[in-house]
């Protein structure tokens, strides 16, 4: 009997129909399709002096990359060019791709709207073109053909430096709030037969290290997650060599870029089934799926690119000219020599001890004394990394008698005065840590996790940014003329988020960047002539976003001879040698243990901005004439390195030779840095260098620098252009660690 129930309303069950519980019932309606605006073709070319971009408008309004490189006269000859209908792909060489329509490839622009939906098919409105002094600017408007997105490319095409600058304006025009999930700064679209990418990486102590490798189909992905400390692991930047496998410093093709965000940025470089290159740039979506409202318009950083005949050489030279006029503040300009505190006193000193070395740095000649870290906190000195950051007064017990009495002493002795910050950091152990945890970054219930004993601030929030302008600005109050302030950043963020944001965590990594941008625009409307290095933990903030308000950068906490050869060789490939911070220290090397002759070491840190990290007093004799020589000959041709173009003569990572120059502009004056970095056996007979960007036809006296007995035949005598630039310059660099540095003036 009861076998028999069971069998019943089993039956029962199955012969009901199926009816899922909470069935979506979806309305009837009818698809109704928007008409796709039908615009006039034309073409937009954005031309430098030796460059030309060439933008197609279609007649869909679609807007395509049709050509980037060498000028075409007549760029209207694109016109007849047609839209693949074919193309399964999508719209190829779109000038800023949109997920969406026919695009499937990597978006420049994905945008969720309020209804839930992902698709943005961008056409053209219309385009204006302005002037200024060296500079045309384009800016297109775009608009998606359904919605009220609406998106303007800018592009500043800057002509003497065929430098072309993009940013992308993204204007919610509609009345419901969207979702940028992706926002790249450009897109450029490139055809070619091989390309050759060339990027950086690195970590602390080994920043800008280069590498090189033949993209394959589909995607490469160049990123920073690190909030702050942004370039440390990857530079923002590339080059890549096109139709070839082999990187070139002074022939063939080569597109360089770097993009001026010193916050989470991506690069991508998509290599589809035609062989062609999509290249992004911008910040990176990493959990910044970013909330526009109704009538408001996201600014992207800007993207900085240049397309050379010659090679990486004139990729660069392009790069850093545009630099020193247009992209780094106080770019060009010489800054003083210095004597920096760190690696001679560390965290330990007294006023006494920093006096002594302001002595010794004007009895040598250099021009500046920086106090690093370690001079502030009483409640909890900053006697070693773990306390302190965040209270930033002057330490009484180390410092009695205040800042001003060390910078009156250094002004008394003729140099001038600069100081330490890191002031969007906190210790634990700080009076600022108990008055304010709400400011630090955290995540809420989680572990705050520490890295050098410290947390971060959060940027995102305008409380913190007026805490940060505040400690800027009372550090320049401690005394009248400080003339230089050293700003770190010696963490990356974890556990990232903001209490100040509370729903909207989106906007973290966007908004910390903003923020800290915020904050260097007060500074420099107040103080527009301190110099500004900008550190983080050495080399994790080189970029050209954070070179718009600082005058240089501290290229990295290694400062081993050696060390610094490879990675000022790298970045000296994106950046100009005005913004790199290279300074003579002791032996062993601090951070490899390495041993170089201090000539050597002189002789690397004498092709960026010179200074000296290191106690003076154990200087021998014998080092004082080697240091003063140097320093004295230094002032003779500095404003070559500051303003000269250079020409990178052997690469490091080729062979045992390093060598480069810088060449005035006018071509009359030049100096030469040459180096041995591995041994080579006496008898194999030494290097010829090519110097490179003399007038072939002047004759150039050559004299080398700080020696008395020269290791080339040649010295101080006069050679014609051509001879040293086709081989007649071969110095005798045999032994491990030999350098020599020569000055040319033209007779
Ligand atoms: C970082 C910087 C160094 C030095 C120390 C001070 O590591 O890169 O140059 O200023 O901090 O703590």
């Amino acid at each position: 009997m009861h076998m028999r129930l069971t069998a019943l309303v089993l039956a029962i069950i199955l012969a009901l129909p199926y009816q899922p519980s909470q069935a979506r019932k979806v309305k009837k309606f009818v698809h109704q399709t928007v008409a796709v605006p039908q615009v006039e073709k034309k073409v937009i070319p954005i031309e430098t002096n030796n460059t030309s971009l060439v933008l197609l408008v279609h007649q869909n309004g679609q807007l395509e990359t049709a050509h980037y490189g060498a000028p075409i006269s007549h760029p209207e000859q694109f016109l007849g060019a047609g839209v693949n209908t074919e193309d399964y792909n999508g719209f190829r060489g779109a000038s800023y791709p949109a997920t969406g329509g026919r695009y499937i490839g990597e978006p420049a622009l994905h945008v969720k709207y309020a209804d839930g939906t992902h698709n943005t098919e961008l056409y053209y409105v219309s385009h204006q073109v302005t002037s200024r002094e060296g500079c045309v600017t384009t800016a297109i408007d775009l608009k998606d053909y359904v919605t009220e997105l609406q998106v303007r490319l800018v592009y500043d095409a800057y002509l003497a430096e065929d430098v072309l600058v993009q940013h992308t304006e993204i204007l919610n025009g509609g009345k419901a709030p969207v979702q940028l999930l992706n926002y790249a700064s450009s897109s450029l679209y490139l055809d070619a037969d091989d390309y050759l990418l060339t990027h950086f990486y690195g970590a602390w102590a080994t920043d800008m290290q280069m590498e090189s490798e033949v993209l394959g189909h589909d995607m490469k992905v160049i990123e920073s997650r690190r909030g702050t400390q942004a370039t440390q692991g990857n530079n923002p930047s590339f080059l890549l060599s096109l139709n070839t496998r082999e990187f070139s410093e002074t022939s063939g093709e080569v597109v360089a870029g770097a993009l001026a965000w010193s916050g989470n940025f991506r690069l991508s470089f998509e290599k589809d089934d035609a062989h062609r290159l999509n290249v992004l740039a911008g910040i990176s979506p990493f959990s910044s799926a970013y909330p526009l409202a109704a009538g408001n318009t996201f600014v992207t950083p800007e993207m900085i690119y240049t397309y050379s005949f010659s090679g990486a050489g004139g990729a660069s030279r392009n790069l850093h000219r545009w630099a020193r006029k247009y992209g780094v503040y106080g770019g060009g300009k010489v800054n003083p020599t210095l004597l920096n505190s760190w690696e001679g006193a560390y965290f330990t000193f007294t006023t006494e001890t920093l006096l002594r070395m302001m002595d010794d740095a004007a009895g040598m000649g250099l021009e500046m004394f920086v106090l690093d870290d370690g001079w502030f906190g009483n409640d909890y000195p900053r006697n070693n990394d773990d306390a302190g950051l965040g209270d930033w007064e002057v330490n009484v017990s180390k410092l009695p008698e205040g800042i001003e009495y060390l910078a009156s002493h250094a002004h008394s002795k003729g140099l001038k005065f600069g100081i330490w910050i890191e002031p969007e950091m906190v210790n634990p152990r700080s009076n600022l840590a108990q008055a304010h945890p709400e400011w630090v970054v955290q995540s809420p219930g989680r572990e705050i996790y520490q890295g050098r004993n410290q947390w971060v601030l959060d940027l995102s929030n305008p409380a913190v940014e007026d805490f940060v302008f505040g400690i800027f600005d009372r550090t320049m109050q401690l005394a009248p003329g400080i003339d230089y302030i050293k700003w770190d950043c010696n963490r990356v963020v974890q556990s990232f988020g903001s209490p100040y944001l509370e729903a909207d965590q989106d906007k973290f990594f966007v908004d910390y960047c903003q923020g800290l941008y915020n904050v260097m625009r007060r500074i420099r409307e107040k103080y527009p002539q301190v110099i500004v290095q900008c550190c983080s933990s050495g080399g994790g903030r080189v970029d050209y976003g954070a070179l718009k308000y600082c005058n240089e950068v501290w290229t990295s906490d290694n400062t081993d001879g050696l060390s610094r050869v490879y990675m000022q060789y790298a970045t000296s490939l994106i950046y100009p040698a005005c913004i790199m911070g290279s300074h003579v220290s002791t032996v062993p090397n601090h951070q490899t243990g390495n041993v170089t002759p201090l000539k050597f070491r002189f002789d690397v840190a004498c092709a960026g901005r010179l200074g000296l990290e290191l106690q003076p007093k154990y200087f021998t004799e014998q080092d004082r004439i080697t240091v003063d020589r140097c320093i004295a000959s230094y002032k003779q041709y500095r404003d070559l390195v500051f303003g000269g173009d250079l020409y990178r003569l052997a690469s490091p990572y080729d062979g045992s030779y390093y060598g480069l120059m810088y060449v005035s502009p006018d071509k009359r004056r030049a100096v030469v840095f040459t180096y041995c970095i591995h041994f080579e056996p006496r008898t194999v007979g030494g290097k010829v260098f090519r110097l490179q960007g003399l007038d072939s036809q002047l004759s150039y006296s050559v004299v080398e620098q700080n020696v008395d007995n020269s290791c080339w035949w040649g010295n101080s005598s006069t050679f014609t252009g051509d001879f040293l630039m086709n081989g007649g310059f071969n110095p005798t660099l045999y032994g491990l660690y030999t350098s020599a540095v020569f000055l040319l003036e033209a007779r």
